[in-house]
């Protein structure tokens, strides 16, 4: 690729994280997203770790800052000082629950696990080995606290699988995956609350009304039991096994174990934790009528089937054989279902799918996170060729369009949030990608 455009990319994702900076950590999108978000920061540290270590360990060290006495990492740490978002720490009542930080506010559920990737990647890309060795000693028991709760808080049966209990913790707030699950909520009540985001950006790229009541009934709900996590996982309305929120789970518990082993602590439960995941997300969430994965809707008890980029994620944990990592990488490059000709890779939502929505929010917009995880795992794939191709064209429409939340897969058009964290963190870490290459 150009050297001057990745020097330009460069320059520019660094202004973006600078301005969003708040010393502590990074805000996603300061007016759309004014507090700390937990996978956001991870992705965020993933980029900061290129150009300034010692910022990269702090974003990640900040989100321990929130975690709760169960080891829960919240999704949101709120800024006190940034006022109007919907929901606010009022509305979450968080500080119901005996588990709850006392020291900051956060919301009462949490985010996809990220975190243990995130502190894996900033080690391996240190320079300072005293310093990221002290760091790693530091978040290691955090880390292992935060999974056990989702090991131990968060599973239902035996099959191993994570459950989410609300759709902000799955990170695709209104995937398609989540229209039925959320609509078969019976709402006792209606929720009393104001959205804020729409002040910021407009209705059409946002979810819709009768999303965000569900969002805030949920929430309303899940505040109604103390966030007492054994009524949440019986009561709860909503309850979905993700395959992406799992897969993410698995390559962090692996994470988990390299800094074990590093460290000299054992790895006897993350073994355990890994090979009952591995075992769940092949046996129950795969699709072979689809030659997809799909996520779980424990409440309905059936396989949810919606034709999303997010059927093609186990490839990230290389759970996927040859064979079929073959056959999407096809897949995803022709047919114009993810990838339409002339257009941008990869849609959200499948082109020919009746959901299928350009501007819409997790309904088909282009997703630079969906676009590195699926890099990630063709080029552990071997499919570097193919991965280097997507690198480009990823690369190519943030240059051209900017730093947004979410572009449309046909015109590159921006949306959502302006000067986006993740999107400037993760061209940080495509670039270092693709310098690794040549
Ligand atoms: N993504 C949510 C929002 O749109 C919060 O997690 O505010």
């Amino acid at each position: 690729m150009n050297r001057n455009m990745l020097k330009t990319l460069r320059e520019r994702a660094v202004r973006v994280l600078k301005a969003n900076d708040t010393g502590a950590y990074t805000k996603p999108s300061p007016g759309l997203y004014p507090h700390q978000w937990n996978w956001d920061s991870a992705f965020i540290a993933i980029g900061l770790s290129h150009v300034d270590e010692e910022r990269a360990r702090r974003e990640i060290l900040s989100l321990f800052r929130g975690q709760w006495k169960n080891g829960m990492i919240p999704h949101i740490i709120f800024d006190p000082d940034s006022r109007g978002y919907h929901p606010d720490p009022a509305y979450w009542g968080a500080s119901r629950s005996p588990m709850a930080p006392e020291e900051v506010s956060t919301s009462g559920i949490t985010q996809p696990p990220m975190l243990a990737v995130a502190a894996w990647a900033v080690f391996r890309n240190s320079k300072d080995r005293e310093h990221s060795l002290d760091f790693l000693r530091t978040v290691f028991p955090r880390l292992k606290s935060y999974h056990a709760f989702l090991h131990r808080d968060r599973t239902v049966g035996d099959d191993g699988l994570a459950a989410i209990v609300h759709p902000w913790e799955s990170g695709l707030d209104n995937s398609p995956r989540w229209d039925e699950p959320l609509r078969n909520i019976c709402m006792d009540w209606q929720p009393q609350y104001q959205r804020h985001d729409r002040n910021v950006v407009p209705a059409d790229q946002r979810p819709s009304d009768d999303d965000y009541d569900r969002y805030s009934y949920l929430v309303e709900f899940l505040r109604s039991l103390d966030w007492d996590e054994e009524r949440v996982l019986t009561e709860c309305p909503f309850l979905v096994q993700p395959v992406l929120f799992n897969v993410i789970l698995l390559a962090a518990d692996r994470c988990l174990k390299q800094m074990a082993e590093l460290l000299g602590e054992d790895t006897y439960e993350i073994d355990h934790w890994i090979s009952m995941l591995e075992r769940g997300i092949v046996s129950k969430l795969w699709d072979q009528d689809k030659g997809v994965y799909t996520d779980y809707d424990v409440r309905g008890q059936h396989r949810i089937v919606r034709n999303t980029i997010v059927g093609f994620m186990p490839l990230y944990a290389g759970l996927v054989e040859a064979e079929t990592a073959h056959q999407w990488a096809k897949r995803l490059k022709s047919g114009g279902e993810f990838w339409p000709e002339q257009g941008h890779p990869f849609c959200t939502v499948s082109v020919v799918a009746p959901e299928f929505d350009p501007m819409n929010y997790w309904r088909g917009p282009v997703w630079i996170n969906m676009n590195w995880f699926l890099i990630c795992g063709l080029m552990d794939s071997g499919f570097e060729v193919e991965a280097r191709q997507i690198i480009e064209k990823t690369l190519t429409l943030v240059h051209a369009h900017g730093y947004h939340e979410y572009f449309n897969p046909f015109t590159g058009e921006g949306y959502g949030g302006e000067g986006f964290s993740w999107t400037a963190s993760l061209v940080l870490d495509l670039i270092d990608k693709v310098e690794r290459c040549d």
